[in-house]
């Protein structure tokens, strides 16, 4: 468990740099922000959160949209054209934003 979650870590920090997550912002407010926020928060009451998500998780999952392995007629079209860069910058922007929870 302690050697998995060191690599998770370890990932993280490698793969997330401030030019990663400048390049995944300016991507995501031109082609995710309509529905997912300006900052990953919906702006649609079917689109879900990705502000504060971990990156492993949105990388996998629009892998998984641009492979149709998950399947979704919007995040598959949108998840085409996007290259391994494109996704992980993207989950890089989306990753960095700060979320603070408060239960009810
Ligand atoms: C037209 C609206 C729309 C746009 C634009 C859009 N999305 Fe989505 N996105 C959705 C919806 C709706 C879902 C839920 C799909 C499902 O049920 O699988 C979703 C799901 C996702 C998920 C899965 C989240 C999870 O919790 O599993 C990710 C990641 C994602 N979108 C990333 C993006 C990114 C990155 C962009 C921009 C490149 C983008 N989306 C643009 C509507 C949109």
């Amino acid at each position: 468990m302690k050697i998995f979650f060191t690599a998770v870590l370890a990932f993280a920090a490698f793969s997330a740099s401030a030019d990663d997550v400048a390049e995944g912002r300016a991507k995501a407010e031109a082609a995710c922000a309509l529905c997912h926020g300006p900052t990953g928060q919906a702006a649609l009451p079917n689109a879900p959160n990705l502000a504060g998500q971990q990156a492993i998780y949105l990388s996998e999952q629009l892998r998984n949209y641009r492979s149709g392995k998950r399947q979704n007629e919007v995040m598959n079209m949108i998840a085409k054209p996007l290259t391994d860069s494109d996704i992980s910058h993207l989950s890089a922007w989306f990753s960095a934003v700060k979320v603070t929870v408060e239960a009810p």
